[in-house]
Order: C-alpha cells, then structure tokens, then sequence
C-alpha cells in the first residue's frame, strides 16, 4: 500500500536517511524501531511530505507521490499523528478532533467520524470542552490519534505514541491501536518502545544511523539476541 524505496533525505545538506527502502502492507500493522537519532522521525516525514527525498520515490496506492506537497497528503488518505502531538493547546479537545476532518472526503462524515472516535476513546467525550492544553499527556496522545483518524485515512501513520506515558497507559494506548488494525485499518508506527510495539505488529524494520539494517516479522526481530540487548534492554 505504501512504499519507500531507495529514499536519500536530510535537512539543510546534512543526510539523515540513506537508501531507505521499506513497505507498509495493506490491513497490517508494520512498525519501524531504533535507537535515538537512527532517522526514523525523518522517514514518516518523508511519508507525510515535511520532508522532501533527494533521491528515491514514495509510492502510495500505486500513485508516485514524492513531490505531493504536505496538505494534499491527508486527502489522498495518509493521516499522520506527529511525534509530540501538536495539538492546538487553546483549542477543545472537540475543537482539535473536527480540525482532522478537514480534506473533502472526511468533512461530510465529520460527526459520525467524532462518533468513532469517542467510542473509541471515551475518556475524549467527557473531555470534549477542555482546552487541549488542559489534558493529560495520555489523553493528548488520544486526541492525537483521534484527529487522525478524522481524515477517514487509509494508513495511521504515528510517531512514538507511547511517547510519555506511563506504562499503563502505553498498553492502552497500544490495545487502542491494535483495535485499530483488527478494523482493518492500515498502520505504519514509530517506536522505542520496541518490544511492546513489535508484541502487536505485523511486520517490523529496525533502523540504524539513517539505514534499514534489518527487517522481519516481529518474532524474527525479538529472537535475534544482538537486537534483544540493544533495543530493548532486556538483559
Ligand atoms: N529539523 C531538523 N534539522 C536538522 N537535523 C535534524 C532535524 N530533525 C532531525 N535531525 C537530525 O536527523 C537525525 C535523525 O533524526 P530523527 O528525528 O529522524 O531520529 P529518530 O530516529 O526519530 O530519533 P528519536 O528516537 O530520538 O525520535 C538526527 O541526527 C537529528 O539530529
Ligand atoms: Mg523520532
């Protein structure tokens, strides 16, 4: 569904990614996972268009699109949900929620979207009239997801949703997720959480340095014992 490949990118002449080549296979849940500073930030910008490849394509659906400008990405159904969140802290949650549903494919259906996503979430609907900047950071990364998913997307694309939370609210989150991904939904996601993030998904790449230096399904990627000790601090 959605493809990297041979993709060189970086900021200001500084290369980040070299030859990153990987894919997201429709209906699976494919996460990307390394160290601090491995690049793996920079190649769900290049997914979402905030940062543009110096060589390589992204093919999505079929469809080149390399040099599809940021804004036009959400509309052709790749939502993504940024590390940090980004929230409009002086905005509602509701206000936040309905800002997702802004390509035209997803405006129409905003309600029954806000449905979903509150049934889905229903700590956001008590929460529906305090300020974004107001909520916790677990719920924050609820409202991240959430104004995602308004787009109706064809792909979640998440940076670090585990990001800050405590670990009860981390297998929640990725309870959430995977539900997600048991709808059918396709999901691309950053972790360094990576033996949790590798616990729900389909398919796994490791990252290193701005390369792809392994890939595998999870259980390929949780046996090997050099991973083990460098991702995943189990001792
Ligand atoms: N806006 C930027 N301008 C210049 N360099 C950047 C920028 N963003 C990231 N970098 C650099 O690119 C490299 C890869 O960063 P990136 O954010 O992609 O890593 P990451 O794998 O997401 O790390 P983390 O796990 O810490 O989020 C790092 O060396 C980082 O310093
Ligand atoms: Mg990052």
């Amino acid at each position: 569904m959605l493809r990297l490949d041979g993709v060189q990118a970086g900021y200001d002449g500084t290369q980040v990614l070299w030859d990153v080549t990987l894919a997201a296979e429709k209906g699976a849940m494919t996460v990307l996972i390394g160290p601090n500073g491995a690049g793996k930030s920079t190649t769900l910008k290049v997914i979402n268009g905030l940062v543009r490849p110096t060589r390589g394509h992204v093919v999505f659906q079929g469809e080149d699109i390399t040099r599809t400008p940021a804004h036009e990405r959400p509309g052709k159904g790749i939502a993504a949900c940024p590390e940090g969140r980004r929230l409009f802290p002086l905005l509602t949650t509701e206000g936040n929620l309905r800002l997702g549903a802004y390509p035209k494919g997803a405006r129409s259906s905003a309600d029954e979207t806000l449905t979903y996503v509150y049934e889905l979430f229903p700590r956001l609907r008590e929460r529906a009239r305090v300020k974004a900047g107001r909520l916790s950071g677990g719920e924050q990364q609820m409202v991240g997801i959430g104004r995602a998913l308004m787009s109706k997307p064809s792909i979640l694309v998440l940076d670090e949703p585990s990001l800050g939370l405590a670990p009860k609210l981390v297998s929640e989150i990725f309870v959430k997720i995977r539900e997600l991904r048991e709808a059918g939904l396709t999901v691309l996601m950053v972790e360094q959480n990576a033996y949790a993030a590798l616990r729900i998904a389909d398919f796994g790449y490791v990252m290193q340095n701005g390369h792809v230096v392994k890939s595998g399904p999870p259980n390929q990627l949780l046996d090997l014992e050099e991973l083990r000790k460098a991702y995943f601090a189990i001792p």
